[in-house]
């Protein structure tokens, strides 16, 4: 029996996706551990009771040095070590919910950081290789999710590897300067830090879970790295000059992350996606640790939703920090309110400043 079936991705030219998404197919009809000759994307699928593996492939490690992916290094006295940021948790009905939303730009800073994550998101769109009867409604790009060819599942994770590998930036370059200014300025910061800390440690969660489905190719790694170079340092100038707008940037980031796995949780249910609707397709271990994930609700389809989740709550957090006063106000998600309840992360636009200092 097949316990577990991994997608070994690398990242392909522009418009080589669905041709050697075709040859992964075909490859992963063949056996029990195949491999793909050096295409841009490589498939592979394993068989833990042979090889005691985690559901991630190895194509390119040969079979003596296998191993589980991200293994705890043995130590006299530790037994485990658990996240340090322990994940919140959401209800079904929640996640559930949870839809595409989107904050209308009224401001110069909107227009720019909205601009911004278009440009992005049409050279993802390119460099994963989606063709034409794959893209959705323009009018609508961060709400509609209707398109007329489904991606494949190689796709999906070249998409979420990447984007989770820069959405993971923004919280610590936020979260550090606010840091470094409190110290400086002997001042209390009033609970964004750790929020935004949070965010970059969830965003990578994020990250770790699809590593453990898929290896990144040499063009993928390189494109991450320079990635993070030119991202870090311009966020970096960014928040120093005007932190509304990174927040607001972030939001729309999120309303696209949101949109992405909205997509892909639509393609599952409607099954378009058939390796992961596999009745014993196996979600990586360090996700169903990281989310508390219940027996029997383990499925891909419940990991995306997990996902999607947090992707709402930094949609909402970043919509509203854009709206305050980035010296003053204090971060009303960690506040205790007077008169209500504590905020809900996962509303789609955020708050308006008046309605929540
Ligand atoms: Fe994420
Ligand atoms: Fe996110």
């Amino acid at each position: 029996m097949i316990s577990a079936t991994g997608i070994h991705a690398k990242f392909p030219a522009p418009g080589q996706a669905a041709q050697l998404g075709a040859r992964a197919t075909a490859l992963l009809r063949t056996g029990s551990y195949l491999q793909c000759p050096s295409a841009g994307l490589r498939v592979a699928c394993a068989i833990p009771q042979q090889h005691h593996l985690a559901p991630r492939c190895f194509s390119t490690t040969r079979e003596r040095r296998l191993r589980g992916f991200f293994p705890a290094k043995p130590t006299p006295h530790i037994e485990t070590t658990p996240p340090s940021w322990p994940h919140p948790g959401y209800t079904m009905e929640e996640m559930k919910a949870v839809v595409p939303a989107h904050r209308r730009p009224e401001t110069w800073s909107d227009w720019v950081a909205w601009k911004i994550v278009r440009f992005a998101r049409y050279w993802m769109d390119k460099v994963t290789g989606m063709d034409r009867a794959q893209k959705f409604d323009k009018s609508q790009p961060t709400t509609s999710t209707a398109a007329a060819k489904p991606l494949t599942e190689e796709q999906w994770l070249v998409r979420f590897v990447f984007l989770e590998s820069i959405a993971g930036v923004p919280g610590m370059v936020g979260g550090m300067l606010r840091h470094l200014d409190s110290l400086r300025q002997l001042k209390r910061d009033n609970g964004w830090i750790e929020t935004l800390l949070e965010e970059s440690y969830n965003e990578r969660m994020h990250l770790l879970t699809f590593m453990t489905m898929c290896e990144p190719g040499w063009f993928m790694k390189i494109m991450i790295i320079g990635a993070q170079g030119i991202f870090f340092n311009t966020l970096f100038i960014a928040y120093l000059i005007y932190p509304k707008i990174v927040h607001r940037f972030v939001g729309y980031l999120e309303e696209e992350a949101v949109h992405t796995y909205t997509r892909s949780i639509e393609e599952i249910e409607s099954g378009q996606l058939k390796k992961w609707s596999e009745p014993n397709f196996q979600i990586p271990d360090i996700a169903i640790q990281y989310w508390k994930m219940p027996e029997g609700r383990r499925t891909m389809r419940d990991l995306l939703l997990y996902i999607r989740a947090d992707e709402a709550a930094h949609r909402g957090v970043n919509h509203t920090l854009g709206n305050l006063d980035q010296k003053e106000d204090p971060n009303p998600f960690v506040s205790k309110f007077k008169d209500r309840e504590p905020l809900n992360p996962l509303k789609g636009t955020g708050y308006e400043r008046k309605d929540v200092i």
